[in-house]
């Protein structure tokens, strides 16, 4: 258990007035988790300070080298007013997995989960009351260590932030349109692919904007080695209903083992789908659409919740999916996951733990 020393800010700021307008991480709340690492001595210093900048020397290893890692997770507010996390455990899980692989050393789960609900609870006002606003949660690692050296760092900082953040995609629940990209890649056997790594979206920005310029909102990723193969988006995990059937891209190394979309295939396979995890052509899936079998394409995240897919783009063909309009399926997930992570639907799962006024 984590002594979290808090101290509260003497210049609370003021909070948005409109929450239409919040946009996906732009302001930030009063405070935020900070806790040291030190070869030797472990995590130490767990702290809740104001919000604020941190020095750091020029040298700074992260800044060279980006050894990083990050998770998002959501805090929500209930119609009476309790305010609650959805699977953080998954998330504190995935966060180990990440650092495993980024060489940092890992973070406790029951300290994570402290952690999180601790800042969460602090910032509790924040937490936006309107339907479809959340308070975005940001968990991150960095190498603090000064020099030049490429090795694992010595030292680093942990730390939390959180956003009062509307939806992740200008578009909101409208469905999106996404570009397959056929010339850079995201991941490949053996890399980073299956982490939350600064590196990994560092990457995958010149594609996106490429993209972006084309009137794209983001990337499918194929696979690494023979590009032939989905694997995900910029920001979510992608799901291709064909025929009935549901096909999504294994968490094999190369995939985000993404919460939303572990949450979806439980889901579907509750309401009797049949979901396919493994390699599915691109090829196959253009296919299904000249055959009128492309019925429903959805992205699932943290921050992306469930978002429909209108259209995509590969190699200058494009396939437009159903009429344009959110599928069924994708909506009944989008209606499941929203429901009870907001508190309109039970809990059915044991996904949900609120966070506690204990600050
Ligand atoms: C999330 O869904 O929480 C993410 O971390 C995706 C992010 C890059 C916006």
């Amino acid at each position: 258990m984590l002594d979290i020393k808090i101290t509260r800010t003497a210049a609370p700021k003021a909070k948005p007035e409109d929450e239409s307008k919040l946009g996906f991480g732009k302001i930030f709340t009063d405070h935020m988790f900070v806790m040291n690492y030190t070869a030797g001595q472990g995590w130490h210093d767990a702290r809740i300070v104001p919000y604020a900048p941190f020095q750091l020397d020029p040298a700074t290893a992260v800044l060279h080298y980006a050894q990083e890692i990050f998770e998002g997770m959501k805090a929500y507010r209930t119609a009476d007013g309790t305010i609650q996390l959805f699977r953080p455990d998954c998330n504190a899980k995935r966060m180990q997995d990440s650092a495993d692989r980024l060489c940092i050393p890992p973070i406790p789960e029951e300290d994570y989960i402290q952690a999180v609900k601790a800042i969460v609870d602090v910032d509790r006002d924040w937490v936006p009351h309107s339907d479809g606003a959340s308070l975005y949660i940001r968990p991150f690692a960095f190498a603090s260590d000064v020099g030049l050296g490429v090795h694992a760092a010595k030292e680093y900082i942990f730390c939390i932030i959180c956003s009062p953040s509307g939806a992740y995609y200008a578009e909101g629940i409208n469905p999106v349109r996404i570009y397959v990209e056929d010339d850079y890649i995201r991941a490949a056997p053996g890399l980073t692919g299956f982490t939350k790594c600064g590196g990994n979206y560092a990457a995958s920005i010149k594609a996106g904007e490429l993209a972006e310029e084309q009137g794209y909102a983001q990337v499918l990723w194929l696979d690494g080695v023979e590009k032939k193969y989905v694997e995900e988006v910029g920001s979510m995990n992608i799901m291709f209903k064909i025929d009935g059937k549901v096909y999504t891209a294994a968490t094999v190394g190369t995939v985000l083992p993404g919460v939303t979309r572990r949450s979806c295939i439980e889901l579907l396979k509750d309401w009797g789908y049949e979901v396919i995890e493994g390699k599915l052509a691109i090829a196959d899936v253009m296919a299904a659409a000249r055959a009128g079998k492309l019925e429903e394409v959805f992205g699932t995240g943290t921050a992306a919740v469930v978002s429909p897919v209108k259209e995509l783009v590969w190699k200058g063909e494009h396939a437009y999916i159903g009429d344009g309009q959110i599928g069924p399926v994708t909506q009944k997930l989008y209606d499941t996951m929203t429901g009870m992570q907001w508190g309109r639907l039970p809990d059915t799962k044991g996904w949900i733990v609120p966070v506690e006024k204990v600050y």
